[in-house]
């Protein structure tokens, strides 16, 4: 996918208006700011899984707030991407309990089957591999999310067969 670098070149579709319309339209007209996560939601999913400046800007001017106060909220979520992801983004838990069940030896395992680090995109583009904090499915772990799916009592075996499945898609 192309970059779009201005925000003048910014275009909704027109679903993904009406939603963020929808949105604002919840709270008092000086205070459009507090739709700021669910419009940035809406502009990951309508721009390839990710925010680029350009596309934090466009939303910041449909917000009528400042492009800084859309990047410190897109840089604090860890679930707002902030440059180019693969097709798909595993978020692997690596808090307390995850950890303690085995989470940095998934981690470590799909690194070496995917052919990246944390923090990267797999060579193939498929994949994008990230670490997040908790995502409350404490008992459950190692775990993981892809968009608004969770993956738990994952081991090496299962987690090879996810990426099997994942790979087909
Ligand atoms: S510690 Fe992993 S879900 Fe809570």
């Amino acid at each position: 996918m192309v970059e779009i670098k201005d925000k003048a070149d910014v275009k909704f579709s027109e679903a993904a208006q009406k939603e963020i319309e929808r949105y604002i339209s919840h709270y008092p007209a000086d205070r459009k700011k507090s739709a700021l996560l669910p419009v940035l939601h809406i502009a990951q999913a309508e721009f390839g899984g990710w925010v680029s400046p350009a596309v934090q800007d466009k939303v910041a001017e449909i917000l009528g707030i400042e492009p800084i106060e859309v990047y410190e909220v897109s840089t604090f979520y860890t679930m707002f991407n902030l440059k180019p992801v693969g097709k798909h983004v595993l978020e692997v838990c690596r808090t307390g309990p995850c950890m303690l069940r085995g989470a940095d030896q998934l981690i470590e395992h799909i690194e070496n089957r995917i052919g990246c680090k944390v923090g990267e995109t797999s060579p193939d583009g498929m994949f994008t591999l990230k670490t997040v904090e908790c995502l409350a499915a404490c008992g459950m772990g190692p775990m993981l999310q892809i968009q608004e799916k969770y993956y738990e009592n994952l081991d090496t075996e299962s987690m090879d067969k996810l990426l099997d499945d994942l790979r087909k898609q």
